[in-house]
């Protein structure tokens, strides 16, 4: 971090603090760009929690130098990628208290059927999205990929690039660790891969949070992965701080990095305003534990083991941790996945959650007191019901722990070779990029002291291509070769199952295939780009992507991206085209960047934040109140 004490007016003799993070040169090959066809939609469109009836449509606009206030954006939904058979189209303001995000539940629409999607603002259009609804009847089957743990700075996320080019999925759930909080260099930096993201803090206030995500949607391969599936997500812990828990978390210091109340909600309103997740009805509009159901066939139950109801982590053995009155899930979500559990009239009760809650033991002793091992009892309840209730069919799936898992969910009496008295199953999915672990022999070792641990692979990154039938529930993992450069090659190597009514896994030695079993329509094309590029600034630009807070205080925090590399001026003008504060000369590399200008001399008004480099100026207004 640098500091600068720059320019006086001559009128306001006015001194401005300047300090822009040091950043890293991209190469070519990795730097996040914008590309200038995709103006003022540079994040792409994304879709979520598909209803039989209904689907989540979502944008980001960056806003013009003029758009200071509410802007107007339209949008429609259609059943051809032509966009010519409208089903339903509408028109809302988005603004800077939801940082411009745009978020559409579209109703009306009809079950099990694919649907394209494309927003519209002051003349430009997005890139059009695909959808697809779930079914609201008998459907022979359905099929998702799996993913958890996305580090940027980790590797390219050529998990995302596989599941594009698939195009035989239903929906993408990820269960959690979508982004990470950390600082630059912080977690697990890849040096081949060379992927710097913005900020280079560690992220804490809900500016930090957004320009984070920000940079997560300009990744090619996510963004390319959101315009082609709906996503259902809920967050882990990463997405507000490391081991998170109610009112707390192992990476956040109260004090110095402020209230944990205070960073939580950040965390939690940037989580809705950046993925395309339904707001819940309730008292907390973001509460993410919900339902989602694919006609009789299945019920995803969404959980929150994370920032609910979570008792601080404390170990796996001793009085603490054995206590009756712990909570993973807090009570009223207990109640409510109770309630599920006994009313749903699906086949599969499929829990997506986001820690291991097969038990993991070494040497007889439980070794990660943040998983469901750090709270018994409460796994105990969730076991005691399903079996009490005499509930079928549950699969639970699990991120979290980079590393891949295939698990019976034992109760007392349990027996390894005949997968008797089990109450269920779990697949964990591995990483797309955060590393695991990597101990010689380790995997077979813990098989061999955990019998219902059929399967374990500790460090390759890759997914879970998930099929259900009315006859089974089928996981494959796919695992990339590499993350240190990008490639789209993914395969198979294991597969388990369950069978309709048992409570135990089976090996299968053949991936499913897009065959016969699989009676949905799925081949539809993939969403094509606009034909027809409508920016004037069709051959790029620098942009200033957002300022925070606007109105500003004391400071202003800014995102932009520099096409070219070279020397940049950043200047504030007044609102007549005055310059009041100039002249930050300093090179900066091409791709997104974010920096600071203290604004706290400035009086009271409307200002110009202007970046100037090569032939290039970008410019956006800011109030100081
Ligand atoms: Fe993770």
């Amino acid at each position: 971090m640098k500091k600068y004490l720059f320019n006086i007016n001559k009128q306001l003799f006015v001194f401005f603090g300047i300090i822009l993070f040091s950043t890293k040169a991209y190469t070519q090959n990795n730097r996040l760009i914008l590309e200038p066809c995709m103006e003022p939609f540079y994040h792409g469109v994304a879709s979520g929690d598909p209803l039989a009836d209904r689907v989540i449509i979502w944008t980001r606009i960056t806003p013009t130098i003029n758009q200071t206030g509410s802007i107007l954006v339209n949008w429609k939904i259609a059943l051809d990628t032509g966009m010519q058979n409208i089903i339903n189209n509408g028109s809302l303001f988005t603004n800077s208290t939801v940082d411009y995000t745009v978020k559409v539940d579209v109703t009306n629409l009809q079950p099990n059927t694919y649907y394209y999607y494309e927003f519209e603002s002051d003349g430009k259009h997005s890139v059009r999205g695909r959808t697809k609804t779930a079914p609201n009847t008998n459907n022979d089957s359905a099929r998702f990929a799996i993913v958890s743990c996305a580090n940027f700075e980790a590797g390219f996320f050529n998990v995302y690039k596989n599941i594009v080019q698939r195009n035989d999925i239903d929906a993408v759930i990820c269960l959690g660790d979508y982004i990470y909080e950390y600082e630059t260099g912080g977690y697990s930096p890849n040096t081949t891969a060379n992927r710097t993201w913005e900020p280079a803090n560690e992220i804490i206030s809900i500016a930090d949070y957004r320009m984070r995500y920000s940079v997560y949607h300009l990744d090619e391969d996510l963004r390319k992965c959101h315009q082609q599936y709906p996503f259902i997500v809920i967050w882990d812990d990463h997405e507000s701080a490391n081991d998170a828990w109610l009112n707390g978390a192992e990476n956040h210091t109260n004090g110095t990095e402020g209230n944990w109340l205070t960073r939580k909600n950040a965390a939690k309103q940037a989580y809705f305003e950046w993925l395309p997740i339904r707001q819940a009805n309730g008292n907390d509009p973001y509460q993410i534990f919900r339902h989602i159901q694919y006609g009789n066939l299945l019920d995803l139950i969404m959980l929150d083991t994370r920032l609910h109801g979570r008792d601080v982590q404390a170990g796996t053995t001793g009085t603490t941790v054995n206590s009756t009155t712990r909570q993973l899930l807090g009570t009223d979500q207990f109640t409510w996945l109770g309630n599920r559990l006994d009313s749903s009239n699906c086949q599969w009760k499929i829990l997506a959650q986001q820690v291991m809650m097969a038990p993991l033991k070494i040497l007889g002793t439980a070794i990660n007191d943040d998983q469901w091992d750090g709270y018994p009892a409460e796994r105990n309840r969730v076991f005691n019901h399903i079996i009490s209730n005499n509930i079928n069919n549950v699969v639970v799936l699990t991120g979290d722990i980079h590393s891949s898992w295939a698990n019976d969910l034992p109760l007392s009496g349990y027996n390894g070779t005949t997968g008797a008295n089990s109450a269920g199953v779990e697949f964990v999915t591995p990483s797309v990029t955060s590393p695991g672990i990597t101990i010689p022999g380790g995997a077979t070792a813990i098989q061999l002291s955990n019998s219902h641990i059929k399967y374990a692979d500790l460090n390759q990154h890759g997914f879970i291509l998930l099929t259900v039938t009315s006859q089974k529930t089928q996981a494959d993992w796919y695992y990339v070769n590499t993350i240190d450069f990008s490639t789209a090659v993914a395969t198979s190597t294991k597969s388990y199952y369950v069978n309709n009514n048992e409570r135990f896994l089976r090996n299968s030695t053949i991936a499913m295939q897009a065959s016969s079993t699989i009676t949905n329509t799925l081949q539809a094309p993939p969403c094509p780009r606009p034909n027809t590029v409508t920016s004037i600034y069709s051959q790029g630009q620098n942009v200033i992507l957002s300022i925070y807070p606007n109105p500003a205080i004391s400071e202003i925090y800014f995102q932009y991206s520099i096409l070219q590399s070279g020397n940049a001026i950043f200047s504030v003008y007044d609102i007549n085209g005055k310059s009041i504060q100039i002249n930050l000369s300093e090179y900066v590399s091409d791709g997104i960047h974010i920096g600071k200008i203290d604004v706290s001399q400035l009086s009271a008004g409307m200002y110009l934040l202007v970046i100037e480099n090569g032939n290039s100026k970008t410019e956006k207004k800011f109030i100081k109140q």
